[in-house]
């Protein structure tokens, strides 16, 4: 009975939020090239290339948008916010690591440039920024520092505190000659040392750039396509290069059963069991767009195994689509941003939302989070309602303890409703 009617005061509320939210959130600008991070209940985007930045100079963009996903939306409607804090200098082409535990975002690598100028502003090969002071920093590091790149990708072990680069291309933004040296470095960072160190390079995969990287429980990375060798091949996606971090080896694997289209610039999740989904992408040499933009690799079986799901609502689908973001949540893959390919500046505008439920590989137009515990929904109706009729003393020590972890939340919020929302991420 108590159950029930907290489940009305939540739907009541949450209904208030959300007409409130639609009249608040941004229509942002097209990127692509952006990197992105899940924290909590929160999705990141920074940066990313785009041709709406006006009036800044560079095409290369400082702004942090999130995505607010423990409330439903519908696509056509996405609440995005912008932060009121941009990235202290223009960056795409780079690999956003979350820390959790530490609620801090880590940028490496990428393109860096003065958004004002456009000239190259490169600091550092790392920088963190803080979501509870709001604060960039350069990390004072130890071990040798890797050297610039872009075009990369990584993943972060959540157990271990560790994250992995590999490869890249060296990037001389200003130009010189030798802007196109591609990488096959394997550089290993420990945000709980902050100290840099390099895995083996013994059956390294050769240099590469725009390929993913999935991390699978067990502790190996997965490297799916992309190029290679100065760029200009590219990489056969049924031959898997394979990352033991627990071990510091590179075992191969050629995947089976449906010989795929390669692609570079497409985009990879991984399920809870254990399947790669990768999206979209684009052809080498011709850029043209791949057929399958949907693939699934079974990484239960040995060797791995490619399979092309049945799609349904395909009326929902991105354009063929590259370059673009994508993050699991929950049972849906979103996608975000990108390009259209073939790739033409003109064309660069979509797509934009795409959610594809996992489940049944249905492309769906509304997000429903999983209803979260019940503690925590008493928690917010809580604040929600102390704080919006400034009755702070009632609201007693959970509204207190809720208002307090949030106090810079006021630096984004605009009315108080909204600033109880953010709640659910504690
Ligand atoms: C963009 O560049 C032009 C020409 O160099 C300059 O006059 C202008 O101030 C720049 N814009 C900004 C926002 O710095
Ligand atoms: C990270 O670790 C936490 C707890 O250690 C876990 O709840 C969470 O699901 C992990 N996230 C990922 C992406 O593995
Ligand atoms: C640039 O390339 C030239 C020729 O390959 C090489 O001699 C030189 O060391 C390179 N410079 C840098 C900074 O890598
Ligand atoms: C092999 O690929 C086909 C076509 O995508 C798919 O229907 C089938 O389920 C796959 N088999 C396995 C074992 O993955
Ligand atoms: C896909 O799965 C979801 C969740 O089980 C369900 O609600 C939806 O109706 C399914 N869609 C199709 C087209 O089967």
């Amino acid at each position: 009975m108590i159950r029930m009617n907290i489940n009305n005061i939540k739907i009541f509320f949450l209904l208030i939020i959300l007409s409130i939210e639609i009249g608040q959130s941004v229509i942002p600008v097209e990127r692509y090239s952006l990197s992105s991070v899940l924290i909590d209940k929160r999705i990141y985007f920074l940066g990313g290339e785009s041709y709406h930045h006006s009036p800044k100079n560079s095409t290369t963009l400082d702004q942090i948008l999130y995505l607010d996903i423990s409330k439903p939306f519908n696509t056509l409607n996405p609440p995005f916010e912008i932060l009121p804090n941009t990235i202290p200098f223009g960056s795409s082409y780079a690999i956003a690591f979350p820390s959790s535990q530490k609620n801090v975002i880590y940028l490496f690598g990428g393109i860096t440039v003065n958004v004002n100028t456009d000239l190259d502003d490169f600091k550092s090969i790392l920088h963190s920024y803080n979501l509870e002071t709001n604060e960039w920093t350069i990390p004072t590091t130890s071990g040798i520092v890797p050297g610039r790149r872009k075009d990369i990708s990584g993943v972060i072990n959540n157990n271990t505190g560790k994250f992995y680069a590999f490869g890249g291309v060296s990037d001389q933004y200003t130009g010189t000659p030798n802007n196109s040296i591609i990488l096959n470095d394997m550089n290993i960072f420990d945000i709980n040392t902050l100290a840099w160190s390099i895995g083996s390079i013994i059956n390294a995969p050769l240099p590469r750039v725009d390929y993913t990287a999935t991390l699978l429980s067990n502790g190996i990375i997965v490297f799916i396509g992309g190029r290679e060798t100065h760029a200009v091949r590219v990489v056969d996606i049924n031959q898997l290069a394979l990352y033991d971090t627990k071990a510091d080896e590179w075992p191969s694997m050629t995947a089976r059963n449906v010989t795929m289209e390669n692609r570079f610039l497409h985009s990879a999740v991984l399920t809870p069991d254990e399947r790669i989904i990768i999206f979209g992408g684009r052809q080498v040499p011709n850029d043209n767009p791949v057929l399958n933009q949907l693939a699934v690799l079974n990484t239960k079986t040995t060797p791995y195994e490619w399979s092309i799901p049945q799609v349904s609502a395909i009326g929902n689908m991105p354009l063929t689509t590259a370059a673009h973001s994508a993050i699991l949540v929950e049972n849906y893959m979103f996608i975000n941003f990108g390009q259209i390919t073939p790739f033409k500046n003109s064309q660069i505008q979509l797509p934009f939302f795409f959610i594809l439920d996992i489940r049944n590989f249905t492309w769906v137009t509304q997000y429903e989070p999983e209803p979260s515990d019940n503690g925590k929904q008493i928690g917010i109706i809580i604040g929600a309602v102390g704080i919006s009729v400034g009755v702070v003393t009632v609201v007693g020590f959970l509204g207190y303890k809720y208002y307090k972890k949030q106090r810079q939340g006021l630096y984004i919020s605009r009315d108080r409703l909204r600033l109880c929302l953010t709640v659910t991420t504690t």
